[in-house]
Order: C-alpha cells, then sequence, then structure tokens
C-alpha cells in the first residue's frame, strides 16, 4: 500500500482536502455544507483509511478549521493527521502575526499542537526567512509538529529548507497544484526537488477542481463559477483525455477519479488531498489505492495529458 510520510509519520498515500467544508460557496464549488456534511466526509474518510486532513485558515475565514475541531472533539481519533495554512497576506508581515495567527488557528482546531502547519503561499512584503524563523520557533515550542510550504518554487522550496536546516529541521511538505491536467511540477523543478530533498509534495487539486471525475463534459458544464474555468472549448479539447480515463476505468471496474488520483498517487514523492464534499466522494477517494495501473495505461494517461495540456496555454490553469 502506497504510504507517504509528514515529518516522522508515515501515512496512507491519500488526503482529503477540506476547502468545501468551509461553509461558503466559494470554497466550496458552489455547494453551501454544513457541519453534517462535513461530519459523514470525515468519518467516511477515517473509515477508508485516511490520515491526512488538510484545511487552511482562509478557507470559510476559519469554518473549516472550526469543523473540524467540532468533528475531532466528538470521536476518538487516533491517527488523524491535520495540517493548516497560514495566509501572509498583507499587513500580516511579522513574526508576532504568524504565531498570533497559529494561536488562533490551534484554538478553531482545539488543539494544543497542529502535525503540519504550512505557508500558504509565498508572502509578498514578508521575506521568506522572517517566516521560516518563524516556523522553527513554533516547531521548538511544540505548537506544530511539522513545517510546510504551499504554491513554493523550486528556489523557494530549497531556502526554506535550507533555513530550516539551519534550525535543526527538516522541511516536510510543499503543496502544489498537481493532477492529469496540471503537470507542472514535473517541468519546473518542484516535484524533482521535494524527491531529491525527501519532501512530500501535497498534491491540491488533483481531480482537476471535479474535471477528471468525468462528470463535466463538453455541453455538460458546472453550474457554479467553475463553468468560468471549465470553458466549452476546453471541455472539447479535454474530451480525448476524459474518454481514456473512462476506458481504462471501466477496465479496472472502478470511476474515473480513482484512475486520476492512482496514475498521481504512484508517482513517488506525491500525494494526492482531492477535495470531498460527502461521504460518497471521501469514501470513493480512499478507495483510488485499491488497484494497480499497468506502465501501457500510465503512459497512455501522459500522452493525452500532454496533448491536452499542449492544446492552449489555458491547459497550464486547469
Ligand atoms: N494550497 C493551495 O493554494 C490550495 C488551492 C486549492 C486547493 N487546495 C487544497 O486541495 C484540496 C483539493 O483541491 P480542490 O478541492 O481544489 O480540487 P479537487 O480535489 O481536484 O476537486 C474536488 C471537487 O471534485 C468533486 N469530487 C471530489 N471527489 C469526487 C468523487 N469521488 N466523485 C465525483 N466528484 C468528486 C467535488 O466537487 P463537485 O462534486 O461539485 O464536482 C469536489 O469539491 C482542497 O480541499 C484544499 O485542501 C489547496
Amino acid at each position: 500500500m502506497k504510504s507517504q510520510k509528514i515529518g516522522d509519520k508515515e501515512l496512507f498515500g491519500i488526503g482529503i482536502g477540506t476547502m468545501p467544508w468551509s461553509g461558503s460557496r466559494l470554497w466550496g464549488y458552489g455547494s453551501k455544507l454544513g457541519l453534517a456534511e462535513a461530519r459523514e466526509a470525515f468519518d467516511a474518510a477515517v473509515a477508508g483509511g485516511v490520515h491526512l486532513f488538510d484545511s487552511a485558515e482562509i478557507y470559510g475565514f476559519g469554518k473549516s478549521e472550526r469543523a473540524i475541531g467540532q468533528i475531532l472533539r466528538e470521536r476518538e481519533t487516533d491517527g488523524v493527521v491535520i495540517a493548516t495554512k497560514y495566509a501572509p497576506l498583507p499587513l500580516r508581515f511579522s513574526p508576532r502575526a504568524f504565531h498570533r495567527a497559529l494561536d488562533r488557528s490551534l484554538k478553531r482546531l482545539g488543539l494544543p499542537s497542529v502535525d503540519l502547519y504550512q505557508i500558504h503561499f509565498p508572502g509578498g512584503r514578508i521575506d521568506l526567512a522572517t517566516l521560516m524563523h518563524a516556523m522553527a520557533d513554533a516547531l521548538d515550542d511544540g505548537r506544530i509538529q511539522a513545517a510546510g510550504v504551499s504554491n513554493y518554487n523550486e528556489s523557494e522550496m530549497r531556502r526554506a529548507a535550507k533555513i530550516l536546516e539551519s534550525r535543526g529541521h527538516r522541511l516536510a511538505s510543499n503543496q502544489v497544484e498537481y493532477s492529469l491536467v496540471h503537470r507542472t511540477p514535473e517541468g519546473n523543478g518542484v516535484l524533482g526537488a521535494c524527491t531529491e530533498l525527501g519532501v512530500t509534495l501535497l498534491a491540491y487539486s488533483p481531480l482537476g477542481r471535479g474535471l477528471l471525475t468525468g462528470k463535466y463534459r463538453s455541453g455538460n458544464a458546472p453550474i457554479d463559477w467553475r463553468k468560468r474555468i471549465f470553458t466549452e472549448e476546453k471541455l472539447a479539447l479535454a474530451t480525448p483525455l476524459l474518454d481514456a480515463i473512462a476506458t481504462i476505468a471501466n477496465a479496472h471496474g472502478v470511476s474515473s477519479s480513482q484512475i486520476a488520483l492512482n496514475w498521481l498517487a504512484r508517482i513517488p514523492a506525491v500525494l494526492p488531498i482531492p477535495g470531498a464534499k460527502n461521504a460518497a466522494q471521501a469514501a470513493s477517494n480512499a478507495e483510488a489505492l485499491s488497484f494497480e495501473l499497468t506502465d501501457e495505461e500510465d503512459q497512455r494517461l501522459r500522452q493525452l495529458s500532454t496533448a491536452f495540456m499542449n492544446e492552449k496555454s489555458f491547459g497550464q490553469r486547469a
């Protein structure tokens, strides 16, 4: 069974993104989920063997973290690993702002310490060294167990890893967009650096924000704001890739989503964190490692994915 490390913890090879649990239509891709759906998705993920739950302070401005905190309080949660993120937004340039934000996240989560704390994106005016030293201080005082970054390019993640190393710590993860419709980490050095440095690549939007599930097709765009990124032209261009995914899914008796996640999870260093809106999606995603893609299938998917991305530059924004 594929697993990945975060800090000293060995995790199941698929995690879950809790952005839709933010009670907001924006983060929930059109759905305004309540605690009941989040609770059911949480339980289904745990039942499926999932360890890693990814959140962020900005998902619903704390609502995703609050939902997790409530759910954790209600049950035994042995083995569950919680990740959240600091947003280095304007007016939050100081280490003081970082430490206050961390304390607030811990309060919402109801935890004395979080398993993985990530910098959500490179901070415009707060320098990387300041953030990494603040991370190291939080590792030293035990409020975080592992330090990660997100949306960092290769040189940023290498610098982050070096600074943490100078403080006796390791960079645990870099969370970036990666899927069959967005393979930028392969070409920009991030995947290579993760492999070389032993940093786990947490792949966000691994289902292409729903596109790779196969339910959005030419003539059947989503009805929420994603219709602006899943244009008719793009859906038509994705047809050969989506058809191949469906054919391979049929051959294995699984779903298109599971093919997309399995393809990604096969890559060493990569741990996909698909978002799930309900128990059925969470359970299905957790099952995505229950079969083996053949090398031929892997190659076919790579070929069609490359063709899709080369077709138009907007492939890079999938
Ligand atoms: N660090 C960052 O900057 C960043 C940015 C974005 C996301 N993230 C993280 O990555 C996680 C996942 O990314 P994402 O939510 O953008 O995209 P995703 O995982 O590619 O797609 C998730 C969406 O696909 C649909 N779906 C999921 N599982 C399905 C299944 N089994 N069958 C059918 N449909 C299914 C759901 O929407 P519908 O049912 O409505 O189609 C769901 O909201 C987020 O929750 C968040 O934790 C991080």
